[in-house]
């Protein structure tokens, strides 16, 4: 088990006493960095089970859309839990994960490059690449040097209306444009695929079903020989309003509708994002002001918050008030008082002048909130801080691991001084090497390096609330 976690230096100056830290829960967080801008809380367990649910349910190879939440200990995690297979959409992207892991298989799978990238890429040694166009597949002929062990992908268009984000306008080649592109990449590639993306957040296992039979008849009229299908990303994950079907029953309709193909001996993969990091995510966002049913928060539509903003989603929220007295901070700016237990609605501002930066919820938090509390918005693993811009000088990198699981071994006292521990505690490397003998830990990058959460027991986090309409997305904070 990776118990290491590092937080980038910015929040070295808000107090923590080290570098290297684990957090038991939000509050905590909240508590003892007292954090003045956003912080991306990441919960290992669930990037962990996602991933693994993914590997056991899928027919096939699972590659994740590093886009949808690039950070390095998502990344970790991931690979702890079993995940080899990348899919990038940038050269940045595969620096990222070819520098993290060196045996990663990386997929370069945005259906348009520059020369630089491809030609970088095959250096690097990307040996996959998605196309949509003729003139692509000649780029990727000339800056490959007509390379033969090429393994090409035909980005087909399909129906984009099942998903809450319509992919369908930008990529994709019509059928009849997609055979021929079939039929030219059979003649110069080592192996050739079709893929495609339903849209991202897709509520109906049949879009996929759809697709693949789209795939099929472009196939047939190609006249070739088919290595790989894709089914790319889409797969679904539960927000406030948005409840999908299980990801059995996405798997199920792709097994079905694939079935001709793999009887073809045609391998399948997919690509998901969203659905293998949204619940793995919140940020802890601060008030920076209060007017009457309206909330000036440190982060918004250029930050994290897109979504929100120019979707109009209701992240499920939560009032983060660490109360006086307990060990480690307090709250003076909100009084310590416990929040009121009436919920009304609030609408959300971001940071920036822009007028743009509202969110509108609406947002059910308790009718006392005000200026200087803290309050989680969940589900924002995927497609959250990896958003954020820099407009207006607004930006954070800060991260926190929230790991509750990882108490037996990861805690021990706060210490009085700010110290970075030249090494690891005696304790926590004796159970981390007691976990990887029993086999239950894979190999962490680095020598763990930790400290210290309160030892008191935290009272668990109340479901986050989902506005409106009463329905509670999975807690992700704990
Ligand atoms: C090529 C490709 N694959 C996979 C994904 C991930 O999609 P999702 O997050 O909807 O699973 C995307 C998202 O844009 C994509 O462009």
């Amino acid at each position: 088990m990776d118990t290491h976690r590092s937080l980038p230096s910015s929040t070295v100056n808000q107090g923590l006493p080290t570098p290297e830290y684990i957090f038991r829960s939000i509050d905590e967080v909240a508590k003892r960095l007292k954090p003045e801008a956003p912080v991306q809380c990441v919960f290992p367990q669930s990037v962990r089970s996602q991933a693994e649910k993914f590997i056991s349910l899928f027919p096939g190879k699972v590659l994740y859309a590093v886009k949808c939440n690039p950070g390095p200990d998502m990344l970790r995690h991931m690979y702890a839990a079993g995940i080899r297979h990348f899919d990038v959409a940038s050269l940045e992207e595969a620096r990222l994960v070819k520098g993290l892991f060196k045996d990663a298989k990386l997929h370069f799978m945005h259906p348009v490059k520059s020369r630089e990238s491809i030609r970088r890429a095959y250096r690097m040694g990307i040996r996959d690449f998605s196309l949509d166009s003729a003139a692509e597949l000649m780029k990727l002929m000339e800056e490959t040097k007509s390379a033969r062990d090429l393994r090409l992908f035909i980005r087909v268009a399909v129906a984009g209306n099942a998903a809450a984000y319509d992919l369908s306008g930008k990529f994709g080649a019509a059928p009849s444009t997609a055979a021929d592109l079939l039929r030219h990449a059979r003649k110069v590639a080592a192996k050739v695929g079709l893929c495609f993306h339903v849209g991202s957040q897709c509520m109906e296992p049949a879009a996929y079903a759809g697709a693949i039979g789209r795939a099929w008849d472009i196939v047939t009229k190609a006249k070739v020989k088919l290595d790989i299908l894709d089914v790319g990303g889409g797969f679904p994950a539960t927000y406030p309003g948005m409840t999908p079907p299980p990801l059995e029953q996405f798997v199920d309709a792709i097994k079905t509708a694939a079935q001709p193909f793999v009887e073809q001996g045609v391998e399948l993969w997919c690509e998901p994002g969203r659905a293998m990091v949204a619940a793995a995510g919140a940020m802890l966002v601060r008030v920076t002001l209060r007017k009457g049913r309206r909330l000036y928060l440190n982060d918004g539509t250029y930050g994290s918050l897109f979504d929100a903003g120019a979707l109009g989603w209701r992240f499920p929220v939560r009032l983060v008030r660490p109360l006086k007295g307990g060990r480690g901070n307090t709250h003076k700016d909100a009084g310590g008082k416990a929040p009121s237990e009436k919920l009304v609605p609030f609408m959300f501002y971001g940071p920036t002048c822009d007028n743009l930066d509202k969110m509108k919820g609406p947002f059910l938090l308790p009718e006392d909130t005000q200026e200087g509390d803290w309050i989680e918005i969940g589900m924002l693993g995927a497609y959250g801080s990896t958003m954020q811009t820099r407009f207006n000088g607004f930006h954070s990198e800060s991260v926190a691991t929230v790991w509750p699981e990882a108490v037996p071994f990861a805690f021990e006292r706060p210490r009085k001084k700010a110290t970075v521990l030249p090494t690891a505690p005696e304790a926590v490397v004796q159970a981390v090497s007691a976990l990887r003998r029993a086999g239950k830990a894979k190999a962490a990058p680095t020598q763990p390096q930790m400290a210290m959460a309160t030892p008191e027991p935290e009272p668990a986090s109340p479901n986050l609330n989902a506005a409106g309409d009463g329905s509670t997305p999975p807690l992700s904070a704990k």
